[in-house]
């Protein structure tokens, strides 16, 4: 009876879909599988990424500099690296900026939203600290974003400031293609092509967002063995138990 009800739903989802992106291509990454752990080397290029490239418009305000011990950093390097940057206490808008230090969160490259937009055509280069988990597919968007600009249909008309990237969400994204090859030079050696850096920045701002995974799966892997144990006792003892009462 409500079979129309149920047809119009189906219309209008797929009249909304329409606007999404394009479905990202699924990689594989070492950290996604159950046991899955983050390659450092991978992590320590992909904050290079980061800090010379992505850092010029996105902040990543939830990792503290201390934090990068984690991925394989000294503590002198992060020492010396926090008092790269100025900071100032956030409660305290007068306070003079000073040196930062490792217990500090990496400073933001605009200091409002306001003239984060005014710099941006409008558009918000969002805080990245999350960003591989709040959207669908995580790495694998992030990934398809930073390698995806195409040159513009001849049938889409680009709006000011805006670039075709079929991946976004409506096309036009008003980030202009970051990644160019070669853009940086990588202190491991490693080339800098679009798809490494764009790889490397996705497996970096993954941990950054879920810097506990490897403890998580670790844990993981404890409980089942423990549950293993567990079930194997309980047999032992039933068996046992039966033996006593035949
Ligand atoms: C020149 C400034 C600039 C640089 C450099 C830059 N971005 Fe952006 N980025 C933006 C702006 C502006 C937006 C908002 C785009 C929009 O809303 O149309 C954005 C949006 C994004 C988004 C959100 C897309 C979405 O689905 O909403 C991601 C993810 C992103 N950038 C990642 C990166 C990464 C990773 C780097 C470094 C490799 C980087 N950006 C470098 C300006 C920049």
């Amino acid at each position: 009876m409500y079979w129309w009800l149920a047809l119009v739903f189906i219309v209008l989802n797929f009249s909304v879909r329409a606007e999404d992106g394009r479905t990202p291509i699924p990689q594989h990454w070492s950290f996604k599988t159950p046991l899955g752990t983050f390659d450092k080397k991978e992590l320590q290029r992909g904050f290079q990424v980061y800090k010379e490239v992505c850092a010029a418009c996105h902040g990543i305000n939830q990792l503290r500099f201390r934090e990068l011990e984690k991925i394989g950093f000294t503590k002198d390097q992060v020492k010396a690296l926090a008092a790269s940057y100025t900071v100032k206490e956030e409660e305290d808008a007068d306070e003079e900026e000073r040196p930062g230090r490792p217990g500090d969160r990496v400073p933001s490259p605009f200091s409002s939203e306001k003239k984060a937009r005014e710099a941006n055509w409008g558009a918000y280069p969002v805080d990245l600290s999350l960003i591989t988990k709040g959207r669908g597919q995580g790495p694998d968007y992030l990934y398809a974003l930073l390698t995806g600009y195409e040159p513009c249909p001849k049938d889409v008309t680009l709006f000011e400031g805006r670039s075709y990237n079929p991946y976004f969400q409506g096309g036009q994204i008003s980030m202009p293609p970051p990644l160019i090859d070669n853009i940086i030079t990588y202190h491991d050696g490693t080339l800098a092509t679009i798809p490494q850096m764009a790889r490397d920045v996705t497996a970096f701002l993954s941990w950054v967002a879920e810097p506990e995974l490897e403890n998580r799966h670790e844990m993981g892997v404890k409980v089942l063995l423990f549950l293993l144990v567990l079930t194997g006792l309980f047999y032992g003892v039933y068996q046992a138990l039966w033996k006593l009462v035949r």
